[in-house]
């Protein structure tokens, strides 16, 4: 749950700025525990919705413009048309995005207004912007008494994501800002945009992530690049066997069948992603038999894989990883999320988070000069309306 005085401080704002009475609506930001750029290859994920939240105060409005406040950027927008190339503050993008999906299947007929905050860190790979999208996505909904089905909602808030932020992401992040479920990860099918829930159960050890508080520039454009390597590679194997449609159909034996091909990048790429689906499976088996240690092992490889074979980390995620390996408290550590910043998700035994803070703070700090942010997060339930 978000803090009361969250929500308090968005519920007092609105009326100040809009003298009306608005709904509360509540989006949350997601962690991945595996399946790491797996999903825009059709392949498995493992996320889950975290306590870390964007709370939203909305209401339509007759004013014929739209009307945005941003409580952490104390910033106010109004924007009148959903072109596209309109200057607008970056978070505004995301609302008006979100406007243009509902609006390309009928007229709104409306404006809003909008006051949001909340605490998810942003830039730290916590999906905020899909929290930001799917929490606009279901207010609209409810507001026009639209009856759309989770899985249109969290299409349109992906749909957003690409036409007005440019990243083509996979659909995670804003299927976990919808669909979590508290104290429950899930497994989602990316190829049918299916799922199922089952509790997270860590006994001693809980999920800590660790903010390294970089976010290197090239990341959307690198996502971008990452995805059409792998591209290349399934037209590549379609060549061989037509049947293939992503490379989730590809086994690793054709993969170790043709090294190299069809270029040395592609190659590095797709074996990642094959090897990280594999990883995805193992997962499960280990989690289903509450084998913790198993499952850090898989970890530390989805870690060696994104820094070496798929090169989506940085220094700063493989430090705070590598500083992990020398302590039996941690059973796994690694980066999550597009890569080159963000946080490091680490499986810590309850009785070391004190030291596990402690530690890495020290060392980060000393080689980076840089504070990391720590978060202890649990499993928690979707975007809804609150009140
Ligand atoms: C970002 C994207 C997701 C997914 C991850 C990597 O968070 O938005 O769709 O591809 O990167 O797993």
């Amino acid at each position: 749950m978000f803090p009361d005085q969250l929500k308090n401080k968005i519920e007092q704002k609105f009326p100040e700025l809009f003298h009306a009475k608005p709904n509360i609506y509540a989006a949350p930001g997601r962690i991945n525990i595996i399946g790491e750029h797996t999903d825009y290859n059709m392949g498995f994920v493992m996320p889950a919705a975290i306590d870390k939240y964007i709370v939203f105060a909305v209401q339509m409005n007759s004013a014929n413009v739209h009307r945005f406040y941003s409580i952490d950027y104390n910033q106010y927008q109004e924007v009148q048309s959903l072109g596209k190339d309109q200057k607008l503050y970056f978070w505004a993008k995301y609302l008006m995005g979100v406007l243009a999906q509902f609006e390309k299947e009928q007229p709104l007929n409306t404006c809003f207004d909008v006051v949001f905050g909340g605490d998810i860190p942003l830039g730290a790979g916590l999906s905020s912007s899909a929290a930001l999208e799917s929490g606009m996505a279901t207010a609209v909904n409810h507001l026009l008494g639209l009856n759309k089905e989770p899985l249109e909602l969290v299409k349109l808030a992906q749909k957003a994501e690409h036409e007005y932020a440019g990243v083509m992401c996979g659909i995670m992040d804003q299927y976990a800002s919808v669909f979590g479920k508290k104290n429950h990860v899930f497994k989602l099918d990316c190829r049918t945009n299916t799922h199922h829930y089952f509790p997270l159960e860590l006994g001693d050890y809980e999920l800590w992530l660790v903010n390294t508080k970089v976010k290197h520039s090239l990341a959307s454009s690198e996502y971008n690049d990452r995805r059409a390597e792998c591209e290349r590679a399934v037209s590549y194997f379609q060549t061989h066997d037509s049947g293939i449609q992503s490379l989730s159909d590809v086994s690793l034996e054709l993969i170790n069948q043709h090294p190299q091909m069809p270029d040395a990048v592609s190659y590095k790429r797709s074996k990642f992603i094959v090897e990280e689906l594999l990883r995805v499976d193992e997962a499960s088996r280990v989690l289903d038999l509450g084998n913790l240690e198993e499952l850090g092992k898989l970890l530390y490889q989805t870690h060696h894989g994104l820094q070496h074979e798929y090169e989506v980390s940085c220094q700063e995620l493989d430090f705070l990883v590598d500083e992990t390996r020398i302590m039996p408290q941690v059973l796994g550590a690694r980066m999550m999320g597009g890569g080159f910043g963000g946080c490091t998700l680490n499986l810590v035994h309850k009785d070391f988070s004190g030291d596990f803070e402690k530690k890495l703070t020290t060392s980060y700090q000393n080689k980076f000069s840089i504070a990391p942010e720590f978060y202890l997060v649990q499993p928690e339930d979707g975007a809804r309306l609150v009140s």
